[in-house]
């Protein structure tokens, strides 16, 4: 990090109404990858070392929503980005350096990206670096007007653009660097004549201009800078993210069988020689350990998993689960805020749910751990090498000693010693061709009738 990186503020604009995303929603906290867009701005100048964070947010912003140590201001009246950007100078007046602005609905650009909007400021003496990127479909973004000598010399916003303008595939991907020193009377200086009536942040460039001041791109990537305005662009850019994290995984040393089946999230941490088939989704907050081993069709949130266990097929880890090393999860098993403990196993249509399961456990097919009565949840404890037979109920709060064995279709409301046998289950009465003799009575009266 460098001095100019922290004396840097970051400005993200976030107040739009996010009208084409059609949603209650404010389009920042649509989500990519598990985390709003906003938050995922956020991370990326927090990595560039910035000194200030501002967001500039809509008066109906959740304050939930607001991510931690970051400045707010509000735009009461949306009249676009120039007078977004306009709110924050209040909160700039008496800080030199540069400001970068970013768009909170361009989710993916990399921290060295916005690192390359501050360095020319100073480098290359720009008053404004301008990130700009080539696509062949530039429908909806600003175009960079370029004069004789290939300089930039204005945007033109898709709106106001002519035919020729609208040919141009080098667009404005909404990311800036600005010398603080300039922006206050350029902001002043916008005027909203223009198609959307608004006070666009991108007529800077040539206020810099008019005042003989030097402007400049940087080049990045167009898939980093794929805004979002409605909800094709979040799939796309959801696509981009998950093939970015997918890749990362990869080389990381995980095996994924079907890479393009495979959903992540932003935060999942995976060690060397974990192996993912296909169809897989891990939601937010997903740990496994080294060798873990994730069959199809399962998914996973909140979880920690470590070395060597097996999941799935069709498993479900909820939020606070943990699996002990070389334990397994087999189908239809779903486990909530539970620790199965080492080399335990529930492989087959389960729910464990407030439970603790010591090491090397066997919880049988079918076995529900009964944890909530309609108001509140209440634990179970399992002891290390218990085995609860297939189909049992354990009514919690309940604890069932080490090694302890439950008769199957037991469903037991009361502590289990350990290495005690508990079974509550009615007599068996067997009679001998009662079958049979059903049957025949059954066809006699058939042919009665
Ligand atoms: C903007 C740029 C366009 C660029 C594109 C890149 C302008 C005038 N146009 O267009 O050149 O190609 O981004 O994605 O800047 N916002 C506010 N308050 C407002 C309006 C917008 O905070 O009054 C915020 C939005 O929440 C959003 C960002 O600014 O995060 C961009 O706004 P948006 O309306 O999406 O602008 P674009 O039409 O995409
Ligand atoms: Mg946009």
């Amino acid at each position: 990090m460098t001095k100019n990186q922290k004396s840097t503020t970051a400005v993200i604009l976030a107040a739009g109404l996010g009208k084409r995303m059609k949603s209650e929603r404010p389009k920042v906290l649509h989500e990519v990858a598990g985390q709003s867009m906003l938050a995922a701005v956020v991370a990326e100048v927090r990595a560039v070392g910035v000194g200030r964070i501002i967001l500039v947010l809509g008066p109906e912003f959740p304050k939930a929503a607001i991510p931690s140590e970051v400045e707010t201001v509000v735009q009461h009246n949306r009249q676009g980005t120039g007078d977004a950007l306009r709110q924050a100078i209040p909160l700039l007046a008496g800080h030199p350096g540069a400001v970068v602005v970013l768009a909170g609905d361009v989710p993916l650009i990399r921290p060295s990206t916005i690192a390359r909007l501050i360095e020319p400021l100073e480098r290359d003496g720009l008053a404004i670096a301008v990130a700009g990127f080539t696509t062949d479909q530039p429908q909806g973004y600003g175009r960079l007007v370029l004069d004789d000598q290939n300089r930039l010399e204005r945007i033109v916003e898709q709106k106001d653009a002519t035919e020729a303008e609208q040919a141009i595939g080098l667009c404005n991907a909404g990311a800036y660097g600005f010398a603080a020193e300039y922006l206050p009377a350029w902001l002043q200086r916008l005027q909203p004549n223009n198609a959307q009536g608004e006070y666009y942040l991108t007529d800077c460039i040539k206020l810099a201009r008019q005042d003989g001041l030097a402007v400049g791109v940087a080049h990045c990537a167009e898939a980093e800078m794929l805004g979002v305005n409605n909800r094709l662009d979040l799939a796309r850019v959801e696509a981009l993210a998950q093939q970015r994290l997918r890749e990362a995984a990869m080389l990381a040393g995980v095996t994924l069988r079907q890479p393009e089946t495979v959903t992540l999230s932003f935060d999942t941490e995976f060690a060397e020689d974990v192996i993912v088939e296909p169809f897989v989704v891990f939601g937010r907050g997903v740990r496994l350990a080294r060798g873990v081993h994730i069959r199809s069709f399962s998914h996973l949130e909140g979880a920690v998993v470590a070395e060597g266990a097996i999941i799935g097929p069709y498993a479900r880890l909820r939020p606070g689960t943990r699996i002990g090393a070389a334990a397994h999860v087999g189908n239809f098993v779903e486990l909530k805020n539970s620790d199965l403990g080492a080399g335990a196993k529930a492989n087959h249509l389960s729910y464990i749910g407030d439970t603790t399961v010591g090491e090397g456990a066997n919880i049988g097919a079918g076995t529900i751990t009964c944890n909530y009565d309609g108001f509140d949840k209440y634990r179970t404890e399992i002891g290390a090498g218990a085995f609860i037979g297939s189909n049992s109920s354990l009514v919690a709060p309940l604890r069932v000693g080490a090694g302890a064995i439950i008769g199957a279709g037991s469903v037991i409301t009361a502590a289990v010693d350990a290495d005690a046998l508990a079974v509550t289950r009615a007599g068996l009465t067997l009679r001998p061709g009662w079958a049979a003799r059903f049957r025949e009575g059954k066809k006699g009266s058939m042919k009665k009738k």
